[in-house]
């Protein structure tokens, strides 16, 4: 007897939504393509409880009439394309006529459009079940409210994450639908309250600052170049304002937000030698280009897009950022060009020599007999500027300055933070950060976290309290690797997070390779290292000495076998 059946359409859309719609963020993600496909100059999304009681998205865009407004809710219904020719021709961001039907069986949706001359018309599906129709009264455009996400797939519902995390998802995902579209107004609000607001106008710099936070911009730098009908524009902050992740560095294909490891790879080297090492910058790159040579049709969600010429482009934009970023050079002070000459990579990183806060007495518990571990050797040079030659009877040494000034810093600063509550500093006045609005709203969620290490902020996120062990240039780096993890992490681990911070700030300020170290300098640094815990290895595992014995050099020689 036959078992297989075909799947009504209400089922099918069900198991389909599942791809489009995962979460809270990708319905605002399609709901606003659709208004930014229908040509909206104005679309103002509202969140509450985190998308999960109610989300609505208006729009002064074209609305429709009211057969195309309950036609709208049907799987593969789409005013965009018509046949294969279309197909690989996309302008618009929608193409599959499937995010309204898969929104729809999985929440309560109302829609009320209205088009230019016409009257407004009103359509109600709950679970993918038409519900009512009738007349409504609105301006030109639509609205789409759509409440109660996944009521109806339990398992779904229970997989949304914190409130915190979908927060994020629903910010970014905004943030990169405004940034793909300067030339549109769009605002954010969560429970009545309005989080971002852009201002619909072809201005990077206040487009860009609406979103990361003000003062962003300051330094960035901007290049726009045609190859072969290619456009590619780079908008990229200053490298002084260095991310941990790379999902700041955003690329737009015609006005969609795409992820694509080759270009943004592309952007990092650009600035590679421009930024500290294991940072990312913030940038923008925007391509416009003739749709036939891209398939955005990869994934559901459309992030995936196969370029017919990816690593030409990877090759121009490497290029174009790394000449801009050069370029820009130009601009800056001449006391730190001269340091650029001398040492392009530290330009931006700490130069000193910052084993200053580091005394023996943090290292050893109080009582103990230090141990030497290391050999007894004597000083001989330096090679290639990094490392530290030593030698005695079994042999010669080569340590690396740079990772056995890590391994100090870092078991200095383990120490430190075992009592980070001892003793905190106020800071004369509100200390104000270089920081996104995103990153903010994470130390607003976490201050008793961040208190529990010693940092206390305002209510404006101005810190005014910091720990007695942290220096000044230090503070930024601190706060950094902690948002960092707490926005990878759910919950907090201390421990984790002082050996992430000690390892962040120990690296960070350390002696950097090719800076030359005074004798005193390099005795200073062997004896910190002596009485290291681990004086072999630098927090991230590379070694910090190098052992070659006489017989080692010997063999080298071919005099012994
Ligand atoms: N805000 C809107 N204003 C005007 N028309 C809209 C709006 N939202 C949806 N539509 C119409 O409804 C149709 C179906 O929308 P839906 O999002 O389901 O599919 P799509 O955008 O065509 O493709 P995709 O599934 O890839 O998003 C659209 O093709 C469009 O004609
Ligand atoms: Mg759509």
């Amino acid at each position: 007897m036959p078992i297989i059946r075909q799947m009504d359409a209400r089922l099918a859309n069900m198991i389909a939504a599942g791809e489009v719609v995962d979460r809270p963020a990708s319905v605002i993600k399609e709901l606003v393509e659709n208004a930014i496909d229908a040509n909206a100059t104005h679309v103002n999304v509202e969140v509450f409880d985190m998308g999960m009681s109610k989300m609505i998205v208006t729009d002064n865009g074209v609305g429709m009439d009211h057969i195309d407004a309950k036609h709208a809710f049907s799987r593969h219904a789409t005013s965009k394309i018509k046949d294969e020719y279309d197909l690989s021709h996309i302008r618009t961001l929608g193409f599959r006529g499937e995010a309204l039907a898969a929104i729809a069986s999985v929440s309560k949706v109302t829609l009320k459009t209205r088009q230019e001359g016409s009257d407004g018309y009103m359509v109600v599906f709950e679970g993918g079940h038409f519900v009512s129709e009738g007349a409504a009264t609105l301006n030109k455009g639509t609205v789409i409210e759509v409440k109660d996400l996944f009521y109806n797939t339990p398992a779904r519902f229970k997989y949304i994450k914190s409130d915190l995390a979908e927060k994020n998802q629903i910010t970014d995902i905004f943030d990169r639908l405004a940034l793909a579209h300067p030339e549109i107004r769009f605002s954010l609000s969560m429970d009545g309250k309005k989080i971002k607001e852009t201002f619909g106008k072809p201005d990077f710099h206040q487009l860009i600052d609406a979103i990361y936070g003000s003062r962003m911009t300051q330094g960035m730098v901007h290049f726009s170049k045609v190859v072969q009908k290619i456009t590619m524009k780079g908008y990229l902050l200053s490298p002084h304002i260095a991310r941990s992740r790379k999902k700041d560095i955003s690329i737009f294909v015609n006005g969609r937000y795409i992820k694509n490891y080759a270009l943004v790879q592309a952007v990092i080297d650009g600035y590679h030698s421009f930024m500290m090492v294991g940072k990312y910058p913030i940038a923008l790159i925007h391509i416009e280009m003739d749709p036939s040579l891209l398939d955005c049709n990869v994934h559901p969600q459309k992030y995936e897009v196969k370029f017919v010429n990816e690593m030409i482009l990877a090759y121009h934009i490497e290029a174009y950022v790394k000449e801009a970023l050069t370029l820009s050079r130009h601009d800056i002070p001449e006391t730190l060009k001269t340091i650029h000459k001398v040492e392009p990579d530290t330009l931006y990183t700490p130069l000193q020599l910052d084993l200053s806060g580091v005394k023996e007495e943090n290292i050893i518990e109080e009582g103990s007999i230090p141990i030497h571990k290391l050999p007894d050797m004597n000083y001989v040079g330096v090679f290639s500027g990094t490392y530290l030659i030593f030698q005695n009877e079994e042999g010669m040494y080569l340590v690396d300055q740079h990772a056995a000034a890590e391994r100090v810093r870092y078991e200095h600063y383990v120490n430190v933070l075992k009592s980070p509550l001892k003793a905190r500093r106020l800071m004369l006045m509100g200390f104000q950060l270089d920081m996104t609005d995103q990153e903010k709203d994470v130390i607003k969620h976490h201050l008793h976290d961040f208190e529990a290490v010693g940092f206390i902020f305002n209510e404006e996120i101005a810190l005014m309290e910091v720990p007695t062990w942290l220096r000044d240039e230090e503070i930024d780096l601190a706060i950094e690797a902690m948002i960092d993890m707490l926005e990878s992490e759910k919950n907090i681990d201390l421990a984790k997070l002082r050996d992430a911070l000690a390892k962040d700030i120990s690296c960070k300020g350390a002696i950097k390779a090719n800076k030359a170290l005074s004798m005193v300098e390099v005795e200073h640094l062997m004896k910190m290292l002596q009485i290291c815990e681990n004086p072999y290895h630098c927090p991230h595992g590379r070694p910090t000495i190098i052992k070659l014995s006489h017989y080692d050099i010997e063999r080298m020689f071919k005099r012994v076998v």
